[in-house]
């Protein structure tokens, strides 16, 4: 298969869901599942068009209790268009569908270099003959507000009629997830259609309890033979436009649908309604808008691509492709947060988690407006995370541990195991570490760009507010001479409370504990660091007294950190929990890695067990590399060493079944650091993870973001070991034979469009002319400077 593409042979029902995840366009602001234009959704199509920051919330009784869930909602669909053709004389066939026998042939590619998705496809109609299609799909990457179809009809071997209905759908629910449908999934209302003549159809509608106006407009388009009918039909909730076009045997004829989409929150509009008329009347043609749309994305890969020989390069490609398709330049602009699984399907109802953590790290070095953005969210809804922590008691910001629109807990109270059928509590809310990747967040965007602007305002306060969160939550132990965090879980969400305990929470998470004390230990940098005009403006804000801070000194210093058998304990107590028969589960189940819902579904329960569905102590790794993390231990009074690392990633890499797509981006990019020979099986499991589906049906519900993008921050900042610090660039490579060569740009602090290749132990860096100052490179045994215009090429020291 070429680099740049991703080709599909042939129609097969029971893949159709993942390939439409797989092949959904969008442009960071709104993105359409890869679903056939002529089917209905239903158990095999299940067409989504979802916008950034689009919510709705509904309430709905599951096992006898009211529960309420905020979900991302489908929008009406803009895609409906179907054909039928009858031969000279003849009469109607039927709607052609590839789900019926009529389909001869079928092919789909998703281009990625101009974002479009391509398919060619062959029916047969009984009575009439062969049908061709060829069909170009763009959401556009240069307009936000537009999406086209154009579709090529020839009949091959008769004469006759095509009837062709192109159609905007609110008759739409969120049915993509089939473990929620016991659950309210109706969040359109007041849908109204109408049409302008000669060619556009609109419908508008409101999400029923946020209340956002929601307004498509379509135009349609005949060219070749002109139709000898042509009507505009709106109806109740659907909005058609019926043309009946002559066609002569051999003779092409294509069909352009424009669509124009807006919503109350968009901005420079005034109503979404008539910004949508007014947007698809003003639109070009199909050619002209397909020009200005792969000249976007010429612009996108210019300031990311990645190129990597073999396999692993294009997957890194399709990764990269669907993170810019959720997260564009044109986010910049919303107020939307990192959608767990992109804006692709409706898994975790497209809410915000910790999952940013694998997200802007990467985007700092290519798209830092984006990252802001993405910040900006966080800080627009730092008051909200601040009477979070207020109803509990506690001082500074929590924020949750799912988001949505405006920042309170999203997290849903029950969960179905589809195993049992039981619903269960959900206690993953008590995720507090979420705030300690904001911060890590906060930290990281202002070391790779070096905006002050944002870093001594609002970075400052989220970073000063989730440290006071963690001092709120830090008690004093006499015992120990220690501060505990207790009543948390981890990352590994198996473990939500102790075995036979009467309340959730387990005491002393190490991730948490450690997160917690480099958050303060940072927020205390930050404050020293601040110049004075900033530091006594955010003390008034925040109401911070000054004299807090040694006790600060204190807690980020005495932090409680479990250790048991030479090893860090994922928490206070793990090592009395039971050992789990690893072998007897992989014999007896095809995929042990929704390990919790196994032994729930068998009456027991994974909390009794050494076993964690992720990375959770070895997070530690992944976020600090190694001289940093030792020091960060070395600070908490431990003495760290390689033996005892490499002793616990030992211990935990036995422990885990990898029931998130992120486990196997952590463990790779930890284990290429300790043992590399290990390290490639979880880099491929990570590769692989969406394109071959390797959680059994999760991907056909959303794309994986964070694990996408944390495969590309893998080689970028993992494999090159790239720290942007200060003015200068850090960078420790470390070889894994089975990714040896790569290349990517990269932008930091005013040099744009910086080449870093590897290849055959050879490091070459290119930085762009320009009127910066030079750019300095440190690596661990030596510094160099590059001049802009200069490319420097350094040999490594052989492994
Ligand atoms: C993982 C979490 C993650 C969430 C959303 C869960 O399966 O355990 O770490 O934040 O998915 O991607």
């Amino acid at each position: 298969m070429p680099e740049w593409t991703w080709e599909y042979e042939g129609y097969d029902p029971a893949v159709e869901r993942l390939r439409e995840s797989l092949c959904t366009l969008g442009n960071g602001c709104f993105a359409t599942r890869g679903a056939f234009p002529e089917c209905r959704a239903g158990l095999v199509h299940c067409p989504g068009t979802y916008r950034a920051g689009c919510y709705n919330r509904l309430e709905s009784t599951v096992a006898g209790r009211r529960v309420v869930n905020e979900d991302m909602v489908n929008l009406p669909n803009w895609l409906p268009l179907r054909f039928r053709v009858r031969s000279r004389g003849g009469t109607w066939g039927p709607w052609l569908t590839p789900d019926s026998a009529a389909l001869l042939d079928h092919r789909q590619v998703l281009d990625l270099r101009r974002g479009l998705l391509v398919r060619t496809s062959r029916y047969r109609d009984r009575t009439a003959g062969v049908l061709g299609v060829e069909q170009i799909r763009l959401v556009h990457m240069a307009d936000p507000h537009l999406a086209a179809l154009r579709t090529v009809l020839t009949a091959e071997n008769w004469s006759g009629d095509v009837e062709v209905e192109s159609a905007l759908d609110g008759d739409v629910t969120n049915i993509n997830v089939h473990r929620y449908r016991a659950l309210d999934r109706h969040h359109l209302a007041g849908v109204r259609t109408g049409a302008r003549e000669p060619g556009t159809t609109w419908l508008s509608c409101r999400t029923s309890t946020s209340g956002i106006g929601i307004a498509l407009a379509a135009r349609t388009v005949v060219t070749g033979p002109p139709p000898s009918s042509s009507q505009l039909r709106p109806g109740r909730r659907h909005a058609a436009h019926r043309l009946v076009i002559p066609v002569v045997a051999g003779r092409p004829l294509e069909v352009e649908k424009t669509v124009a989409l807006h919503t109350s929150r968009d901005a420079a509009i005034g109503d979404p309604l008539g910004a949508a008329v007014d947007r698809v009347t003003e639109a070009p043609d199909f050619a002209t808008l397909l020009d200005s749309h792969t000249a976007a994305w010429r612009r996108m890969w210019r300031r990311a691509d990645i190129s990597i020989p073999g396999r692993a390069g294009r997957i890194l490609r399709l990764h990269l492709f669907h993170v810019l398709q959720t997260l564009s330049p044109h986010t910049a602009d919303l107020d939307v947060g990192v959608p767990a699984r992109g804006l692709h399907g409706e898994a975790y109802r497209g809410h915000v988690f910790w999952d940013e953590l694998f997200v802007l790290p990467y985007l700092n070095l290519h798209f830092p407006d984006v990252s802001r953005a993405l910040l900006t969210y966080r800080h627009r809804r730092l008051d909200r995370a601040c009477r979070s922590a207020a109803a509990i008691g506690r001082a500074g910001a929590m924020y949750p541990w799912q988001s949505g629109s405006d920042g309170r807990e999203e997290t849903q109270e029950l969960h179905l195991n589809p195993r049992s059928g039981r619903w269960l509590p959900d206690n993953s809310r008590l995720q507090h570490h979420v705030g300690s990747a904001v911060a890590y967040n906060v930290w990281q965007y202002g070391e790779a760009t070096g905006d002050t602007g944002f870093l001594y305002t609002r970075g400052a306060e989220m970073l000063v507010q989730i440290a006071r969160f963690w001092m709120a939550s830090a008690v004093f132990d006499p015992a120990r001479g220690r501060y505990r965090i207790r009543g948390v879980v981890g990352p590994d969400e198996y473990h939500d409370a102790y075995p036979g305990a009467g309340r959730p929470g387990l005491d002393d998470n190490a991730y948490t504990n450690v997160t917690a004390a480099w958050v303060i230990a940072r927020a205390l940098d930050l404050l020293r660091r601040l110049p004075a005009r900033h530091r006594q403006e955010l003390f008034e804000r925040v109401r911070l007294d000054g004299e807090e801070l040694p006790k600060w000194e204190e807690v980020s210093r005495r932090m409680y950190v479990p250790f048991h058998q030479g090893v860090v304990s994922q928490f206070e107590g793990y090592g009395d929990l039971a050992e789990l028969d690893w072998d007897a589960y992989r014999a007896r189940y095809d995929s042990i890695r929704r390990l919790d819902r196994i032994l729930e579904a068998e009456g027991d329960t994974v909390n009794r067990y050494k076993a964690s569905k992720q990375a959770d102590v070895l997070m530690l790794g992944y976020l600090f590399p190694p001289t940093e993390l030792r020091s960060l231990f070395r600070r908490l009074g431990h003495h760290l060493d390689d033996e005892m690392w490499n002793r616990t990633v030992d211990y935990y890499l036995r422990r885990t079944s990898h029931g998130s797509t992120l486990s196997g981006v952590v463990h790779g990019w930890v284990l290429a650091r300790v043992r590399r020979a290990e390290a490639w099986q979880y880099v491929h499991e990570a590769l692989e993870a969406d394109i071959a589906d390797i959680q059994g049906g999760t991907t056909g519900e959303g794309i994986h973001l964070g694990a996408m993008a944390g495969t590309l921050d893998l080689v970028q900042r993992g494999l090159t070991g790239l720290a942007p610090r200060g003015d200068a660039l850090s960078l420790d490579p470390v070889p894994l034979p089975a990714l040896s060569e790569y290349g990517f740009t990269l932008s930091h602090r005013g040099h744009w469009g910086i080449g870093l290749r590897l290849h055959t132990g050879r490091l070459e860096l290119a930085v762009p002319d320009s009127e910066e100052s030079p750019l300095r490179v440190v690596l661990a045994d030596r510094a160099v400077t590059v001049t802009p215009g200069e490319t420097c090429v350094l040999q490594l020291p052989a492994n």
